[in-house]
């Protein structure tokens, strides 16, 4: 048993509290190897953002829990190293079981999502609050989850949102306890979260996917005041990486994000975590393939890994200076 205050992590009650005053909202990435960890506490070191480490079951899966627990706790160090102490949230992203949940809390994890919307409404109830009694036995913070989002949510496909239900929400988190929720407001997991023929073109010839639904966020936000709310699948798909990609190989056809002005507005609301996962893989994906189109010769990884970290960390300060507001919040 490792509690993460020995790692000098934190959870996420007090950064979300601030956020909530602040009217900006806590980025949480996703990571699932050294290059990307790094960018991540770099690009938030360079800016003094506060920062969720987040990892799915497939990350556990694909880089070894154990390995990326120390990796977290390596950051807590790396952080310090880089000259700036930054709090550093450890989150499971989309638990889907109680074993689960109990296995990161066990491990050193601050904070997990219990990850029950795929469920009849009472069993979300029974799973989340389950989770919700062994974690805050440890003073562990619980994200819950109302709402399904269209897209892919790790093995999960949904064909279409379903959009939280405002008169649930009351009900929902008092019964449970969750410490933040998750809800479906129009955004959805991966690079192709609209169709182009769900979208409109502006001025400049540039698809617009819909608004999200920022009535049903005010509809939440009124039942539930100074509750804090969590963004999943926020990522804006720039256009910049998915050209480069195809330019140099790739063959990405109609990926559409949401947009930025959309997540600012959002960040200044009861929304307190943004989650952003395909915007890296994406930013990772382009260089590499830059740096290997260019330089067919190179077989030294670091040689393409090291571009790639560069312009994560460039894609990180942009989120927390210019989309969530978090820069200078730490
Ligand atoms: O919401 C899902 C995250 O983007 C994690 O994706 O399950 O492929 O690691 P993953
Ligand atoms: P994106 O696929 O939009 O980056 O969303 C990531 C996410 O919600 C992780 O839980
Ligand atoms: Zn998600």
């Amino acid at each position: 048993m490792v509690n993460y205050k020995e790692l000098g992590l934190v959870n996420s009650k007090e950064l979300f509290a601030k956020a909530m005053k602040g009217k900006y909202a806590i980025p949480a990435f996703n990571f699932n190897n050294m290059e990307q960890m790094q960018a991540i506490i770099s690009a938030c070191v360079e800016t003094k953002s506060p920062v969720i480490l987040q990892v799915s079951s497939g990350a556990r899966k694909y880089a070894n829990q154990t390995l990326l627990r120390y990796m977290a706790q390596g950051a807590v160090q790396y952080a310090k190293e880089l000259g700036y102490e930054i709090p550093i949230v450890l989150h499971l992203d989309h638990g889907d079981s109680f074993e689960l949940c109990k296995d990161c809390v066990d491990s050193g994890f601050s904070s997990v999502m219990i990850d029950g919307s795929h469920l009849p409404y009472e069993e979300n109830i029974a799973l989340t609050k389950r989770v919700v009694e062994y974690a805050h036995k440890h003073d562990v913070t619980v994200e819950g989850e109302l709402g399904i989002l269209a897209g892919i949510e790790d093995d999960v496909v949904a064909e279409h949102h379903t959009y939280t239900e405002p008169d649930q929400v009351i009900d929902f988190v008092t019964r449970t306890g969750v410490d933040s929720l998750a809800i479906s407001i129009g955004t959805s997991h991966g690079a192709f979260k609209f169709t182009p023929e769900q979208c409109e073109r502006n001025e400049d010839g540039v698809l617009v996917p819909p608004p999200l639904r920022f009535d049903i966020l005010e509809e939440i936000e009124r039942r539930i005041p100074g509750f804090p709310i969590v963004l999943h699948g926020s990522s804006s798909v720039p256009p910049k990486y998915v050209e480069t990609i195809n330019k140099y190989g790739g063959k990405l056809k109609d990926s559409i994000g949401i947009p930025e002005d959309q997540l600012r507005k959002a960040a200044t609301s009861a929304v307190c975590k943004v989650n952003i996962d395909s915007d890296g893989r994406l930013a990772m994906t382009a260089a590499v393939r830059e740096v290997l189109a260019k330089h067919p010769e190179e077989f030294d990884p670091r040689k393409y890994l090291g571009p790639a970290r560069e312009e994560l960390k460039k894609l990180y300060m942009h989120k927390t200076e210019n989309v969530l507001g978090s820069a200078g919040k730490a």
